[in-house]
């Protein structure tokens, strides 16, 4: 059924099972890929707590997370400024280190978070996204190494997504109509 904010028409895209099969795969190959390490996910709130809290339960493996809040502006030129709402409070120096965000669209965010990452030298860096944009995408060193789905340029709402704030807590995920 299809759903409606701002008088903007939103159709279904992704159900909850679909979701959680998404997730569930995601979660296998990072477990495989990090097998015998201890990975730090940084979850990049608000979108991607619900993904993060699933994607964490669905990992069979010890890891430890911490939060941060992102903001971000278009600068001049190319270079992207991302503003630090909530801090990152983890020592993540020598650590296997994966964000894990909502979606990427320019790659603007990710972009300059991951260069910021850098200067706390981890052991390494990945990108977890649940949806990816690759139309959009600007920044080649935001292309996420983990996602759930590639989708068009429409925007998209719940599970985390929001509009305005709005619509995140809908368990399925829904694309706006042309
Ligand atoms: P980027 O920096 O251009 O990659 O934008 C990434 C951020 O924009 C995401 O973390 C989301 O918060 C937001 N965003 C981009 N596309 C959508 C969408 O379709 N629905 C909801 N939020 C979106
Ligand atoms: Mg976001």
């Amino acid at each position: 059924m299809s759903v409606s904010y701002q008088g903007i028409t939103f159709e279904p895209l992704y159900t909850k099972a679909q979701i959680a099969q998404i997730v569930e795969t995601i979660a296998h190959r990072i477990a495989t890929d990090y097998a015998g390490k201890q990975p730090h996910f940084i979850c990049v709130l608000k979108g991607s707590v619900f993904f993060a809290t699933d994607l964490l339960r669905a990992l069979p493996m010890d890891c430890t997370m911490s939060f941060v809040q992102l903001s971000s502006y278009q600068g001049m030129a190319s270079c992207g400024k991302v503003e630090e709402v909530l801090a990152l409070n983890a020592d993540i120096r020598g650590k296997d280190v994966i964000i894990i965000e909502d979606i990427i669209d320019s790659g603007l965010t990710m972009h300059a978070f991951k260069q910021r990452l850098e200067r706390e030298q981890p052991a390494s860096i990945a990108l977890a996204a649940l949806l990816f944009k690759p139309e959009q995408l600007l920044y080649e060193d935001a292309r996420p190494d983990y996602y759930g789905a590639e989708i068009t340029k429409e925007f998209v709402i719940g599970y985390g997504l929001d509009l305005d704030g709005l619509a995140r807590n809908l368990p399925e995920i829904y694309k706006a109509t042309k």
